[in-house]
């Protein structure tokens, strides 16, 4: 997967020069200027308009007002895809929903929301060549080219509502978005936007990780009721929205962190170490830590997962949109291009 993607289609570039005619000391000039806000040179030297900046420490994080997430960009793109691997491993496969004969035999279109490097997009419009992928992420981490023809991305913030029209896909698919919402916005605003694009009858699936571990002091807190599982609470905002058939599906597996889990359990201790270590600066900030302290929580929390046979839950929400009125007009992929309105 990750040897599709080429260096600057990793990075985002824009494909377009945004300024063709300046001369190259007037293009450095304005290069200086826009790096701290948010705009950046390509790889062949023209500028490129982008949705991040520099923190302190000098890492890339996205610039968008309305986002939670502050990972590093380019570092997260290597950790999601090994992390795919890790879930595809866990799960056996990429969705739970009855769609696989669609899917097959072609004509039906799929919208994965938060794709990220396009990993699980790509993958599937590889196993079903006859149907078409919509992958769509506000950090412009997926590739542009060499990907399969019936894919595409788009970038766009599902809090500001997506870029296309009611009742468009057969499936719409959400993967370990669970960090960046509130309960609210998972109530508010996630579910009724993925449920508004999603054609009458098609289906709707979240795959989610607790963020929270297992162990005994988890379960004291639990107990306490000091921590609130995902699962508690995404099929809750589900069933009750009256546009899902009645009757959603939750699926639960584990998720074993260590090497005393063996390999998948080396892969699931090596993919949470990284991803803390990746937002080490804003955390470490966070915590108030000095860096060599923060490293140390970190490799702590790596010998504890071993002392205590940690692990987490990770689940698959799936319901289906019901069916109201005549189905949606929008009936063949060409007619669809036509109508989808990118930003
Ligand atoms: C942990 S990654 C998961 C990526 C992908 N779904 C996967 O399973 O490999 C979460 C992704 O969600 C994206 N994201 C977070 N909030 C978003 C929002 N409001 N709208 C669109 N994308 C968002 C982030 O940019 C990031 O790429």
């Amino acid at each position: 997967m990750g040897g599709r993607q080429s260096k600057t289609a990793v990075l985002g570039v824009h494909p377009t020069p945004l300024i063709k005619t300046d001369g190259k000391a007037e293009r450095r000039k304005k290069f200086r200027s826009l790096r701290s806000s948010g705009t950046l040179a390509s790889f062949d030297g023209s500028l490129i308009n982008e949705t991040w900046r520099f923190t302190g420490g000098g890492k890339r994080i996205h610039n968008l007002k309305n986002s939670k997430s502050v990972a590093p960009l380019v570092e997260e793109i290597e950790r999601l895809q090994r992390q795919h691997r890790l879930f595809k491993r866990i799960w056996q496969n990429n969705f739970s929903a009855p769609i696989e004969e669609k899917l097959k035999s072609g004509g039906i279109r799929v919208l994965d929301v938060g794709c990220g490097p396009g990993t699980w997009t790509i993958e599937m419009s590889e196993a079903y060549p006859l149907s078409s992928f919509t992958g769509v992420d506000f950090t412009p981490l997926f590739p542009q080219e060499g990907k399969p023809t019936n894919a595409k991305f788009i970038q766009a913030n599902i809090l500001d509502g997506l870029p296309f029209l009611d009742d468009t896909f057969d499936f719409v698919n959400m993967r370990l978005l669970v960090t960046a919402f509130t309960t609210a916005e998972w109530e508010q605003k996630v579910i009724p936007e993925l449920i508004r694009v999603t054609r009458q009858g098609g289906w709707v699936e979240f795959m989610e990780s607790d963020i929270q571990y297992y162990n005994e002091v988890v379960t004291i807190m639990k107990s306490k009721g000091i921590v609130t599982p995902i699962n508690s609470y995404v099929p809750k905002s589900m069933e009750a929205n009256e546009k899902f058939v009645e009757g959603v599906q939750t699926e639960e597996k584990s998720c074993f962190v260590g090497h005393w889990a063996g390999e998948l359990g080396q892969m699931a201790v090596d993919d949470i170490t990284k991803g803390w270590s990746a937002v080490k600066m804003p955390m470490s900030t966070l915590m108030k830590v000095k860096s060599h302290e923060y490293d140390e929580i970190v490799a702590t929390f790596a010998k504890e997962v071993e002392q205590y046979k940690t692990y987490f839950k990770t689940w698959r929400f799936f319901g289906q949109k019901v069916v109201t009125t005549a189905s949606s007009s929008i009936t063949s992929p060409s007619q669809w291009q036509e109508q989808s309105q990118s930003p």
